[in-house]
């Protein structure tokens, strides 16, 4: 069952028991049989493609990343670029809350202050096309606007790893500016370099790695440097693709990024339900059937009010909250965005 990664005790010692049974091959396989029913129940209901949406389901599936013009995706996109750009501007000027030494964000009021660039990734193309790709029922995670600054620090999401909040999973990377070498484009190794890593260095779930393993390990056939011109999109599948976000050595890059899992993700950082609500809260009224579904969090993802009451007590005694898994460093709203 879905659960909420916030910063409570109770949520981090769900994630760290999960990371612990997953490293025995058995608990994984159970896993995967567990996806591959509920992707059999759902068969039936997947919505179809038109050819060019198809072509990009057949390159996803194939590769796990493809990079094409926003104008391609044939979805309505001026006033999101339009509202996207209004806040990289305020990102140019040192606004957005820090996260972590290298990144700021847009704050979840402000990102909702407008229905776009949220409302995007609610486009019925878009839902159809990560629905048919995830096999189930969608949950849209929403939308992240970063500022990835110049410096050397390498964490968190600029550390080589495999998603790991579900299955499958789809995030829509657009670049806000020109993206060359110096501004760290999105890296990740193709879908069978990336099987091969798995093998090779028995991944366990969360683990991540630094460049110089994976420079060891991977051939640079396979290892894809996203760069890109302004409002190009890298539509990926970080659950499968080894994956980080590279690091700017000349210029800041700027990006907002659309995330979707499905409504049985194992999990969800709370920073997505927050602007789930605030979304619905002010702009739910403009919103179809489908589309409030998708941002209607899955039955019991909220922690009881009898683990909050738990965790307050546990904090008089220990004074700390439990260590995360090596894979998710940085509390409830880190690796929200990979690009
Ligand atoms: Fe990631």
């Amino acid at each position: 069952m879905t659960f909420n990664l916030d910063d409570s005790w109770i949520s981090k010692t769900k994630q760290s028991s999960m990371r612990q049974l997953r490293r025995l091959p058995v608990v994984e396989e159970l896993f995967r049989v567990n996806r591959l029913i509920a992707r059999g129940k759902h068969a039936d209901g997947l919505p179809s493609l038109d050819p060019p949406m198809a072509g990009l389901f057949g390159k996803i599936v194939r590769d796990g990343i493809e990079r094409l013009p926003i104008e391609e995706l044939g979805v309505p996109f001026e006033a999101t670029l339009a509202a996207a750009h209004k806040h990289v501007e305020t990102l140019r000027r040192g606004g957005g809350e820090p996260i972590d030494k290298h990144s700021t964000h847009i704050a979840t009021r402000d990102l909702v202050s407008t229905p776009e660039p949220y409302v995007f990734g609610l486009s019925p193309r878009v839902l159809d096309f990560v629905e048919r790709y995830i096999g189930m029922p969608v949950d849209y995670l929403g939308v992240d606007i970063k500022r990835e600054k110049v410096n050397s620090a390498e964490d968190g999401v600029r550390l080589w790893h495999f998603d790991v909040e579900d299955a499958r999973m789809v995030r829509f990377i657009v670049y806000l500016d020109d993206v060359d070498e110096s501004c760290g484009p999105f890296e990740c190794i193709q879908a069978a370099g990336s099987d091969e890593f798995r093998k090779v260095t028995r991944y366990v779930w969360g683990d991540r790695y630094s460049s110089s393993t994976v420079e060891s390990l991977v051939t640079p056939a396979s290892r894809y440097k996203g760069v890109g011109s302004m409002h190009s999109v890298h539509v990926f599948d970080g659950v499968r693709l080894l994956h980080r976000a590279g690091l700017p050595t000349a210029r800041d890059r700027y990006s907002m990024t659309f995330s979707f899992a499905s409504k049985e993700a194992y999990f969800a950082f709370q920073s997505a339900r927050e602007t789930q609500a605030a979304f619905v809260n002010r702009w739910g009224s403009m919103l179809d059937a489908r589309q409030r579904q998708a941002v209607a969090p899955p039955p019991g993802a909220a922690t009881p009010r009898w683990a909050d009451a738990l965790q307050v007590t546990t904090r008089v005694f220990l004074r700390r909250d439990l260590r995360t898994p090596e894979g998710q460093r940085g509390g409830s709203r880190a690796a929200a965005n990979d690009s």
